[in-house]
């Protein structure tokens, strides 16, 4: 039987004699050896974890355990932001000449990766609308070289079938990588799924306290692993030991605080959609969000994340945004306390008008992090902030 994520996310291994309950933070870059043929053999092998800090590290090795644990992969390698996990794992995947297959609906860092960067070296991307049934199966071809999503996606909250996705991948022998940042493994699994690697910005929910920037991948199996590792160790996204530490120590309380944001994200989504202010809800969990069949079939929970359109569009939002008291107007997400940010101006205002109209982000979009506060009081924060 396999355990609660309660339990593995506090209890990855069961270790046993006398030692501390917490992994030290190992603040040290390299390690002394014993004799040249230790530095030889260490210097040709995967992820040695006493070698030289950018190949690996206790205190980061004891966290990559955990995570690889909570998502039910193979292995996992922690990185120093949710960009070192995406970019090691689109570099180890992608090919000249051939297609990358995405959601239209990202982080825009990856967006500007994969709409302005990849096509320098050839690799050109197919963004696709994910609220279409079927449309994986049509658009993977021979020449797709991986398949790329987020789902819930940012800021949207648009899904993916992610058993479409993975069926539609295989099929061609192209990896599925998701970006499970908004649900985490509490809420979805995607390696269950069909998935062959999930990436995180560790940053967010897993790390839990707004107090470090860091990313990790996951892995099915260990010749992904391998492979990702390689281009990781020679991009060079290594995470700081007392980073790992902070991730590892947010892990233990996540399935708690996910739980709970679960529950304030509903009352605030349903009071939002009562609103007359608001023209538009966008979460997983309303029956009236267009794939909310589909969140209860690949979901435990809808997460904490969610976003609406404020009526008048770019103006209004932007004063709803500073009008919040209890609430904070700043990016990033999956903190302990709220967070709202106006989408077309902040975290996708690097995107071209029509890149964001393409993404389906409208100008009046806010995307709010719920966070560990009353809902109660949340709720009334909001509708001081919407009058
Ligand atoms: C879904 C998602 N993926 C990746 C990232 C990038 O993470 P980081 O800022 O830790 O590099 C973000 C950042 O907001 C994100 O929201």
């Amino acid at each position: 039987m396999s355990e609660d994520i309660e339990t593995t996310a506090i209890h990855p291994v069961r270790k046993k004699g006398h030692g501390p309950m917490v992994e030290p933070i190992f603040m040290s870059s390299t390690w002394r050896l014993k004799d040249a043929k230790q530095g030889a053999d260490f210097a040709l092998s995967t992820a040695p974890p006493e070698f030289y800090t950018r190949w690996g590290n206790p205190t980061t090795r004891d966290l990559e355990l955990v995570l690889a644990k909570i998502e039910g992969g193979s292995n996992a390698i922690a990185t120093g932001s949710g960009m070192g996990a995406v970019s090691s794992t689109v570099f180890t995947f992608v090919r000249p000449g051939k297609n990358v297959v995405a959601g239209k609906s990202l982080y825009s860092a990856t967006t500007e990766m994969f709409a302005r960067y990849l096509p320098q070296f050839k690799v050109n991307t197919k963004f696709l609308d994910t609220t279409i049934e079927g449309t994986f199966t049509k658009a993977v071809n021979r020449d797709t070289c991986m398949v790329y999503v987020e789902s819930p996606a940012n800021p949207t909250m648009e899904l993916t079938d992610l058993r479409e996705a993975a069926e539609a991948a295989e099929k061609v022998g192209a990896p599925l990588v998701v970006d499970n940042t908004f649900a985490t493994p509490v809420n979805q699994r995607p390696l269950d799924l069909g998935a062959e690697v999930v990436v995180h910005s560790a940053t967010k929910y897993l790390g839990g306290h707004t107090d470090v920037i860091a990313g990790a991948v996951i892995t099915k199996d260990e010749e992904t692993f391998k492979r990702i590792w390689k281009v990781y160790k020679m991009l060079g996204p290594s995470i700081g030991p007392f980073e790992a530490f902070l991730v590892r120590r947010g892990i233990k309380t996540l399935p708690l605080r996910v739980k709970r944001q679960n529950e304030t994200a509903m009352a605030l989504a349903e009071f939002l959609e009562g609103h007359k202010a608001v023209s538009r809800v966008h979460y997983p969990g309303l029956r009236s969000f267009p794939q909310h069949r589909l969140a209860r079939r690949q979901m435990k929970g809808f997460g904490g994340m969610l976003a609406f359109e404020v009526k008048g569009g770019y103006k209004p939002a932007v004063r709803f945004a500073e009008g919040v008291r209890l609430a904070s107007l700043a990016v990033s997400l999956g903190g302990v306390e709220t967070l709202v940010e106006h989408a077309a101006s902040m975290t996708h205002g690097t995107l071209t008008p029509q890149e964001r109209k393409l993404a389906g982000i409208d100008e009046g979009l806010i995307r709010v992090s719920v966070g560990l506060e009353a809902s109660a009081d949340l709720i009334e924060d909001f509708r001081a902030a919407l009058k």
